[in-house]
């Protein structure tokens, strides 16, 4: 049997929103291996009951550890809502998910109204309401419900018309209030955040939590001992061979169609980290 930080770490979505995770991952972790799942026969999750979610997210998790992962990362804010507590009770695999970034746009304590697109699952779970009244005494949050979204983006839109119309229906109610921060409390919206800066005018800044997860799953990995690292100067000549074609350091899986799946990643993974988010 391989030493347990050998193996790869296992990263699931309900489609291709923790791609945004996974771009971030694979420039944090260089020596990490990953194996991702897109749920995308059943996206969206954020339409769903809280206990849908959480048996797909169940599902999600046995395929990963069926295919031998070291530790799993949630890379979707809706199924860590709903299904965090019982991954980690049920797992005997660290478990990491993601969480709005709310704490950091609040920190940055800019004047205006902090807003936080998420879908409509993420807003309606008490983990959410419990972050937000952890911070409302420093700053006044607004919930943005997006229904629809993930769908789009789904579909391969993340700019363009459809994609400026859909957000700025979603921003207007709250047109000539002072905005200080936008946070992005979904993975499938970092893909959209070129056309809201443009909406926005580029003064807000748009925040997610891609980053703050991933520095705490390296050190999760190493206070456990499962941190990948090539010592030898062979196994770093090899890791960097592999790091210029950045898809061999990922093992894909999709309960939609397979090819049109592996279009839209491959697309979306290169937008990722061209774009250095
Ligand atoms: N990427 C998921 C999230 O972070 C999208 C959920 C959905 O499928 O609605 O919330």
């Amino acid at each position: 049997m391989s030493c347990p930080a050998e193996l790869p770490i296992g990263v699931f979505d309900s489609g291709v929103g923790g791609i945004s995770v996974l771009a971030e991952m694979l420039r944090v972790l260089p020596d990490e291996r990953f194996i991702y799942f897109g749920d995308c026969a059943n996206a969206p999750y954020g339409s769903k009951s809280t206990e849908c979610v959480r048996s797909l997210a169940l599902q999600a998790a046995q395929f990963l550890l069926d295919r031998g992962v070291k530790c799993l990362v949630v890379a979707c804010n809706t199924a860590t809502s709903a299904a965090i507590t019982v991954l980690r009770a049920t797992l005997h695999i660290p478990v990491v998910g993601m969480e709005p970034a709310l704490k950091p746009a609040v920190e940055m304590c800019r004047p205006g109204a902090v807003l936080v697109l998420a879908t409509p699952l993420t807003l309606r779970e008490e983990k959410f309401w419990s972050l937000v009244n952890r911070l409302s005494a420093a700053a006044e949050i607004e919930p943005v419900s997006c229904p629809g979204l993930v769908e789009l983006i789904e579909s391969g839109l993340t700019e363009g018309d459809e994609v400026r119309q859909y957000l700025s229906g979603r921003l207007s109610p709250l047109a000539g209030r002072r905005l200080a921060a936008v946070v992005l409390g979904c993975t499938h919206y970092v893909f959209v955040r070129r056309e809201l800066a443009s909406i926005l005018g580029g003064e807000v800044p748009i925040v997610d939590g891609n980053a703050g997860t991933v520095r705490h799953l390296r050190n999760v990995l190493r206070e456990s001992g499962l941190l990948r690292v090539c010592n030898d100067a062979a196994g770093r000549a090899q890791s960097e061979a592999v790091h210029s074609f950045l898809d061999n350091r990922v093992t894909w899986y999709t309960s939609g169609d397979a090819d049109s799946f592996a279009a839209l990643a491959s697309q979306l993974l290169r937008k990722a980290m061209g774009a250095g988010q």
